[in-house]
């Protein structure tokens, strides 16, 4: 295996898995940048709304990312996606912004122009990135790919405890069976049920299978 550089830590996994709190973990140990995609969606997701864009519209969604004003900020080892120049951290975790997500993502060419913008993140080193599609579509070359995955009554649990009542189920199966980038295990990647685990437990097992394979390359 020859390393490649930068390096990509994909995590991808159903909704409420970790995969946040476990990315940022693994990249504040190896020292690597942060990536959420998932806030990528939420943002265009929101901005949707904001424009009164209806998102079920795939042609609006789509000419939406033609039009919209963005840059990407590193700030803190985190990546950000601004729009018009700010990065609108607390819109894009309503509720109903998280009613409208999974439908612009499932717009072909929304795909598409995320994982253009997703790809150009490399320019601020290596990274972890979690998402959906980062070991399958975004980064199928890399050698470090992960997929996180509970039971979804623990997985509810953890998201009441963030103070969020959503359907997650009917999330995870929009995210699994939409035609473009569905939710699925990329082929080598490690897949961690992290169900009755700790974060620390569960960013300790990918830490270790990172050394691993680093060593592999070596
Ligand atoms: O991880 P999250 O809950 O913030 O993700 C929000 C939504 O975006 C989720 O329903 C699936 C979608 N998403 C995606 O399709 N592909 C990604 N790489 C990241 C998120």
């Amino acid at each position: 295996m020859k390393l490649k550089t930068p390096i990509v830590i994909a995590i991808d996994g159903t909704s409420a898995s970790g995969k946040s709190t476990n990315a940022k973990l693994v990249a504040k140990a190896l020292g690597f940048v942060y990536v959420d995609t998932g806030a990528m969606y939420r943002t265009l997701a929101w901005y949707c709304l904001q424009k009164k864009v209806n998102v079920d519209d795939e042609k609006a969604v789509a000419a939406v990312c033609k039009k919209w004003k963005t840059s990407l900020e590193c700030v803190n080892h985190q990546v950000h996606l601004l729009v018009d120049g700010r990065y609108p951290d607390r819109e894009i975790r309503t509720a109903e912004t998280s009613a409208a997500v999974s439908h612009v993502a499932a717009v072909p060419k929304v795909r598409e122009w995320m994982k253009k913008k997703q790809r150009e993140c490399i320019q601020f080193g290596n990274l972890v990135m979690e998402g959906r599609d980062i070991g399958t579509n975004v980064f199928p070359e890399t050698d470090f790919k992960f997929y996180l995955d509970a039971l979804l009554t623990e997985r509810s649990k953890r998201r009441e405890a963030e103070g969020v009542q959503e359907n997650l189920a009917a999330r995870d199966q929009r995210d699994s069976q939409r035609a473009a980038a569905p939710l699925m295990v990329a082929l080598g990647a490690k897949v961690i049920n992290n169900s009755g685990m700790t974060s620390a437990e569960t960013s300790k097992i990918i830490i270790e299978e990172v050394h691993k394979r680093l060593a592999e390359c070596r």
